[in-house]
């Protein structure tokens, strides 16, 4: 938990008070509406509102309002058909300062404490190489795995990745007969090679009607346990677990091998859901299928659009495994919020898996379950994203690009880093920069891929927020003290007062990620945090300040202002190296 109340939250309740002294006692509780404004500090809008209910015009109440929260001390202003323009005090502005200062959370609350969120997110295929949709997926994912957790949710990871289908069949069958073929132990690019087998087994399949009778069989005999197939199958899945964990280590993703949660998992759920479905008549059969129908959700002719739980040939869907994991993680993860981080193109299909599971009891009412969609990676072409032969992107491509984009632009800097240093800087700002442009979009927009604007050190970047991190650091090793006192009698510089109300959002900040689920709200206000800080650096000396308490409070600032990128860039899965 955390002491310190918010500058923006006293300054509501000071309204909040004064709207109560002036308004009749049933408009008592009527929200005050406080915003940041550029006409003073804070502007509070809420008087505008009960006007109508009062008979009295908004500006005459507003009088009334500003008198008493004048008496309280807060220099108000009218202005308008009835806004409220308030300034924080120095004083109020210093002792938050400090009590933030001091404050290990640098403010922020815990609001989701007891809140039980399952996140299922990154979800790659075994043997196929991951995407840059599972690289979205990923990032999000953990960016808001990690937003939750630190407002106190109870946050299990789930990696449900596609680790069980028909194709094992094919698979395992043309390793079988090419022995030769070797594609084990060779970390990321394990997935290259499984990828070529996967494409060369398919054109085995396509072009040899004995062979594809073969993989048939396989398939029959993975379901039935065949010892034999089952252990080429795992060995398939293990592999493929070892080489998604390169990449999370790589992305510094917090995903380990306890939270890989595959659909193999749910194989003996599924004819259950398939009978519960049907017993409680939820399901039908069309087509020799087994189906849901979503009321509303129809094709663009108007037909219902159906879910298919069970196969024409008998084998379950997708939706199938969804619905199995919808009970698992209600049942026994006691799950309050589920959270699906998965292409927005998938809408529809979890549209009618959350309505299925609703009506079929699995989903009960105070559960929430959402669909964190995110839009498409694009190229510079505006298609979705793909190498120029037309091949999904390989992840570790996509990282060592923006490395050496990276390094072009460190080289051109001055620095004294070791060759080694140089390279630990490298590793974290291409991490950051392909993570940063990911996340600082709108969730649920395309962008495109485009390296050497994400590696750029100054504008909206992983990079610059970096930098602006390592400036303030260096900063406080210059000026060789920590910082500790405050001073709550110096008048505040227009531009600390700024910096120091926009620390004061963090908290804010941080609860509307929690809500919204977009991370790209907490990029933005890392940024504004940057910009703040060199507006105040610009105005205000701080190792050359003439006054001790003077350049105290500025250390102060600058201590909060490198603490809190460091842990808002932290949220984001994002290091914050000392030096850049
Ligand atoms: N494995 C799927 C894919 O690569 C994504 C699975 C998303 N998660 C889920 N619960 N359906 O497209």
């Amino acid at each position: 938990m955390t002491d310190v109340v918010a500058i923006s939250a006293q300054v509501e309740a000071a309204v909040q008070a004064a709207l109560t002294q002036v308004l009749p006692a049933e408009l008592a509780g009527t929200d005050p509406v406080v915003r940041r404004s550029d006409r003073a500090d804070f502007q509070a809008n809420g008087v505008l509102a009960v006007a109508k209910k009062v008979g009295i015009p908004a500006s005459v109440i507003a009088i009334d309002v500003a008198r008493e929260l004048r008496y309280a001390g807060w220099v108000t202003t009218c202005s308008g058909p009835g806004f409220l323009n308030l300034t924080v005090p120095d004083d109020v502005t210093w002792s938050t300062v400090a009590a933030r200062l001091a404050d290990t959370r640098l403010g922020v609350s815990s609001p989701h404490a007891g809140e039980r969120v399952v996140v299922d997110y990154s979800a790659p295929n075994v043997a196929k190489e991951m995407h840059v949709g599972h690289l979205r997926s990923s990032v999000i994912g953990d960016a808001l795995v990690r937003v939750l957790g630190h407002l106190g949710a109870d946050v299990t990871r789930q990696n449900h990745i596609g680790d069980w289908g028909t194709q094992f069949g094919m698979l395992i069958q043309y390793l079988d007969e090419h022995p030769e073929a070797s594609w084990k132990g060779q970390g990321a690019d394990t997935m290259s090679a499984l990828d070529a087998l996967y494409k060369a087994a398919r054109a085995e399949f396509e072009a040899d009607a004995a062979f594809a009778d073969r993989s048939r069989a396989r398939v029959v005999a993975l379901q039935s346990g065949d010892e034999a197939t089952v252990e080429v199958w795992r060995d398939l899945v293990a592999e493929s677990e070892k080489a998604f964990q390169v990449i999370y280590d790589r992305l510094g993703v917090l995903l380990d091998e306890g939270d890989f949660d595959g659909e193999s998992r749910y194989n003996d759920a599924l004819p259950g859901i398939v009978e519960a479905l049907q017993a409680k008549g939820i399901a039908s059969e069309s087509d020799g299928a087994v189906v849901t129908f979503t009321d509303g959700v129809n094709n663009p002719e108007g037909d219902p659009v159906p879910l298919i739980v069970r196969k024409k040939d008998g084998g379950f869907g997708y939706a199938a495994t969804d619905l199995a994991t919808m009970r698992l993680r209600v049942e026994e993860y006691k799950a309050d919020r589920i959270l699906y981080v998965v292409d927005a193109r998938q809408a529809l299909h979890f549209t009618m898996v959350f309505d299925t599971a609703r009506r079929a009891g699995w989903l009960p009412e105070p559960v929430h379950a959402e669909h964190v969609r995110f839009g498409t990676v694009l190229g510079k072409d505006g298609r979705p994203f793909k190498t120029r032969s037309g091949k999904t992107v390989r992840l570790a491509d996509l990282l060592d690009d923006a490395e050496s984009a990276v390094r072009a632009v460190l080289q051109d800097k001055q620095h004294d880093f070791t060759d080694e240093e140089l390279d630990d800087v490298v590793r974290a700002a291409g991490t950051a920069a392909i993570k940063y442009a990911d996340l600082s979009n709108t969730r649920t927009k395309d962008y495109v891929f485009d390296v050497d604007q994400m590696v750029a050190t100054t504008g909206n970047t992983g990079v610059y927020l970096q930098y602006a991190h390592a400036r303030v650091r260096s900063i406080l090793r210059k000026a060789g003290e920590t910082a500790g006192k405050v001073d709550t009698t110096v008048s505040a510089h227009a531009a600390e007062k700024n910096l120091a109300l926009t620390l004061d959002a963090f908290d804010a900040t941080l609860r509307d990620v929690a809500t919204t689920l977009e991370p790209h709200r907490l990029c933005g206000y890392l940024y504004d945090v940057a910009t703040a800080f060199t507006r105040f650096y610009d105005a205000c000396p701080v190792l050359k300040a003439d006054d001790d308490a003077v350049r105290a409070n500025r250390l102060a600032l600058c201590d909060l202002t490198g603490r809190t990128l460091a842990t808002g860039l932290d949220l984001l899965g994002i290091a914050a190296p000392e030096r850049m």
